[in-house]
């Protein structure tokens, strides 16, 4: 139903230049949010972060050390603390990635000298172990974020995962709970999510979805949380893209062994190792192309959750996806193994279809974690010593705020169809949210770098009369905030006029737009 905005004046105008011309040309979809049928809650846990040890994610990113000069809170930067509270982080991910599955978490306690070892997976750096578990929590209560702690599977064993627990979580004054005390923190910590292994099928352990089920089981059964006043939701290492058989056998193999989620690891952009394509410096078929696999999300995930819904027809299991974003290829001059990596306006693109995608799944996509929040892949922050850059996808994050626990609203529209050499995308991406303040919101990216699109909104079952918000648009393709100039790509604010019924948006070509309606 695609149709072009040609007005009886445009069209009169059209004979005497190309600015009218061009304005009968913008592409134009008409958008129906329907507020009569409520949807799933959209959970913030979706808004998920990820934050391992690699590269100068943690150590330079969060940790500086309390003797640092940039200005710290018990060691933890607070120019980058304040910047995450202002997207609300639900909960951090940590220590690992593959990092996890060769972390032990004595190693990084205590008021001592802390044993210095070795990242084998990111750089084969020195890891000082000074950010530990202590730290760690101190970091989410600066932030106001729950925890998601990543338990060794790989290379540990239950009674390491079960110590770790009862460090963190017992009331009771055991050794472990005395040394919690001792290190500063009498009071339990709250695990709220405790994923049991990494990547099983690869960097944690290379095991088959059947032995990893084992293992799943026997974890699962001794790792208890102390903390009577915050239950811990167990999350199962889960399957690399569209490996189904993975997803199916562990279903089938736990099916009662308390297992609240399941993960699902997706990067869009990445192929083989080592990654190819360019952060910045790319072209449209470059733009296209990873656009292209970021949508393929939405089928994996409806893939996945169907095998789900054969053994869990309840959805009790949440498809946790805590690992999602774009893997290009790292910043010339940074050590591949870093992961350090340029984020641009198609990255902001890029999650804001990724996170439509898992608000139309929110009956089954109940948490996830872009990876990852500071100086690796696609970062929400960049850091170069006491210097901070906010990325484009940390601003398409803070546009989605009111999103957290919101109530999904399907939204009827046509997308049209955006064509760049052999790839066809959709134009238009839309979706929409009654938030907890009782404002419906829509979110609109238009994914055509190379023009315009009128998006004329309307709602069945509420009358409105404005639509205002946010529009997240850039000078270029690739275009990123520096050091230099970190004000490239900014929200900008936005307003709809009111035509024949119609609230009418004009976006920017690679925009992302979030607007409430009033
Ligand atoms: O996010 C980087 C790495 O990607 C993680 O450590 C691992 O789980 C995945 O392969």
């Amino acid at each position: 139903m695609r149709r072009y905005a040609i007005s009886l004046t445009a069209m009169g105008l059209a004979a005497f230049g190309w600015a009218a011309m061009a304005e009968a040309a913008t592409p134009v979809t008409k958008a129906t949010v329907d507020t009569t049928q409520p949807g799933a809650e959209i959970s913030r846990q979706i808004f998920g972060q990820f934050a391992e040890h690699l590269g100068t994610g943690i150590y330079g990113g969060i940790w500086v050390g309390k003797d640092s000069a940039i200005p710290n809170t018990r060691g933890i930067r607070n120019d980058v603390v304040a910047a995450l509270k202002a997207i609300k982080v639900p909960n951090v991910r940590w220590p690992g990635g593959c990092f996890a599955d060769e972390y032990h978490w004595e190693k990084g306690i205590g008021t001592g000298k802390r044993p210095v070892t070795l990242n084998s997976n990111w750089g084969g750096v020195i890891e000082p172990n000074t950010f530990g578990t202590d730290e760690y929590m101190d970091f989410l209560s600066q932030i106001g974020a729950d925890s998601y702690v990543s338990a060794n599977v790989g290379s540990s064993t239950p009674r390491e995962t079960a110590e770790w627990l009862e460090y963190m979580t017992s009331e009771k004054e055991t050794s472990l709970a005395v040394a919690r005390r001792e290190n500063g923190h009498p009071a339990p910590y709250a695990v709220h999510f405790l994923g049991i292994g990494n990547e099983s099928w690869g960097c944690g352990g290379n095991m088959t979805p059947e032995h990893y089920a084992d293992e799943y089981r026997q974890f699962a059964t001794y790792a208890k949380n102390y903390n009577s006043a915050v239950p811990m939701k167990k999350i199962a290492s889960g399957a690399n893209v569209d490996d189904y058989n993975w997803t199916e056998t562990v279903m089938k193999d736990t099916q009662g062994q308390g297992m609240d989620g399941l993960s699902l690891h997706f990067y869009s952009g990445f192929e083989n190792w080592p990654p190819y394509q360019p952060a910045t410096g790319f072209d449209e078929t470059e733009y296209a192309k990873v656009i292209k696999t970021a949508l393929r999300m939405d089928e994996l995930v409806t893939k996945h959750s169907a095998i789900m819904d054969k053994y869990d027809p309840q959805k009790k299991v949440a498809l946790v996806v805590d690992e999602w974003g774009a893997w290009l290829k790292n910043e010339p001059g940074t050590n591949p193994g870093f992961l350090y990596q340029q984020n641009s306006q198609r990255d902001a693109v890029l999650a804001a279809v990724t996170i439509n995608i898992f608000t139309r799944h929110a009956d089954r996509v109940r948490m996830a974690n872009i990876a990852q929040m500071i100086n690796v892949l696609q970062a929400m922050i960049l850091t170069d010593g006491d210097k901070m850059v906010l990325t484009p996808t940390y601003h398409v994050f803070k546009m989605y705020v009111p999103w957290q626990d919101a109530t999904f609203l399907p939204v009827s529209y046509d997308a049209g169809t955006y064509t760049h050499g052999t790839v066809t995308l959709p134009r238009a991406d839309i979706a929409a949210a009654k938030a907890k303040d009782g404002k419906v919101y829509v979110s609109i990216t238009n994914i055509d770098p190379t023009q315009p699109l009128e998006v004329d909104l309307s709602a069945l079952g509420l009358k409105a009369k404005s639509a205002s918000g946010q529009t997240l648009t850039a000078p270029k393709l690739d275009s990123i905030n520096t050091f230099d100039k970190p004000n490239t790509v900014v929200p900008k604010a936005i307003s709809a006029t009111a035509k024949n019924g119609s609230l009418v948006l004009k976006l920017a070509p690679e925009s992302v737009t979030v607007v409430s309606l009033d």
